[in-house]
């Protein structure tokens, strides 16, 4: 077969992603992931957050040798390859400048389209990444997704590849920062998320109860709660200077219980009021224990149908990238080279 035509029948797309402290290169082949390669940036950790600045720095250095390793463990010549697609926000710009510079100059060498993804969307679409060829295993149109993350809280219904409506959302902060802010107050290390998550596991959800928002619609706010966990400790470390060190899995328990438990209530909601079956989750927070746990009770509980996305897909990945440039790719969806990243993109 010549080059051409084996381009039409496999469709091979190089996923960029460099929106924000992740740098990762993936490739998919009709969907099914070959190799997906990440690159964190360990340099942040001493700032207690991502420094922007550091951030694209990283990507620069990384980028290409994190490119060369996924065709190298996809077994794939950079000839094979159809497309190019890269994430064009959200995210930090800086850090998105340098996956659209390299993808545009990566297309032209190669004289290959380029797709631009929205980042948002691309972790929705995380769920029909194929681990194999015979793997079925995804979502059908309609569906809901929780989308969680440290920047996001969304609940999403997604209608098409290309049609999704946010049908609630935070007000204030993300359910990721109410676990990461939650967690400096107690002195635990950056990301807070996978340490509390993991402190948890030993702890009493019900040891603590904490403020739960009371808005209507679908809508989530999480500031509240950040409030009356630090009102908690504030009053307590009066008392009992030991007092964090001493609860420190109580509450880790109570605090992932009580956000858990604001997620899951207006999701089931949506879910009961769209009439939808199908629900799937992503984004940072996805990887957390006890929404996992959550989700396969209330599957049970309102005849859900669930999609969990394995942990590779529940953070930043290029994975996601290509996937979505793959649905973009079979309906001729192509950036242009004049194409500008936007840290500020809505879904
Ligand atoms: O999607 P993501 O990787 O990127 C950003 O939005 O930046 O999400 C990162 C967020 C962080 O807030 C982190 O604490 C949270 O996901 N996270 C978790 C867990 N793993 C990561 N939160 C709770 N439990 C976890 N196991």
């Amino acid at each position: 077969m010549d080059k051409r035509k084996n381009k039409l029948v496999n469709v091979t797309i190089l996923g960029i992603e460099s929106s924000c402290d992740d740098t990762s290169a993936s490739v998919l082949r009709n969907g099914v992931v070959l190799s997906n390669v990440i690159a964190g940036q360990k340099v942040h950790e001493a700032y207690g957050g991502v420094v922007p600045e550091l951030a694209s720095r990283a990507h620069q250095q990384n980028i290409i040798p994190v490119v060369h390793e996924a065709l190298k463990q996809a077994g794939v010549s950079k000839e094979e390859l159809s497309a190019v697609a890269f994430t064009g926000g959200p995210g930090l710009l800086g850090s998105l400048l340098v996956g659209t510079s390299f993808t545009k100059g990566f297309s032209t060498a190669l004289n290959i389209p380029m797709i631009e993804v929205n980042h948002l969307q691309a972790h929705v679409l995380a769920h029909f990444i194929k681990q194999n060829e015979i793997d079925n295993n995804h979502p059908t149109f309609p569906f809901l997704c929780l989308l969680v993350s440290g920047g996001n809280s969304q609940i999403i219904l997604v209608k098409a590849y290309n049609d999704m409506e946010v049908v609630g959302q935070t007000i204030d902060d993300a359910a990721g920062e109410a676990f990461d802010k939650c967690a400096k107050v107690m002195n635990l290390p950056y990301p807070g998320g996978p340490v509390i998550d993991k402190l948890a596991k030993e702890g009493n959800p019900k040891a603590f109860k904490l403020s739960k928002p009371q808005i209507p619609g679908y809508n989530y706010s999480f500031s509240g709660l950040k409030t009356s966990f630090l009102y908690l400790l504030r009053d307590e470390l009066k008392k009992n200077p030991n007092f964090i060190e001493e609860n420190k899995a109580d509450l880790c328990a109570s605090l992932q219980y009580t956000i858990i438990e604001i997620l899951m209530d207006k999701l089931q909601k949506a879910a009961r009021d769209l009439n939808v079956k199908g629900v799937a989750v992503a984004g940072g927070v996805s990887a957390n224990s006890g929404l996992r746990a959550a989700f396969e009770e209330y599957a049970h509980k309102y005849h859900w149908e669930i999609f969990i996305p394995p942990f590779a897909y529940t953070t930043d990945n290029a994975a996601m990238v290509a996937m979505s440039g793959y649905f973009k790719y079979l309906h001729n969806e192509f950036a242009a080279m004049d194409t500008v990243p936007f840290s500020k993109l809505v879904i």
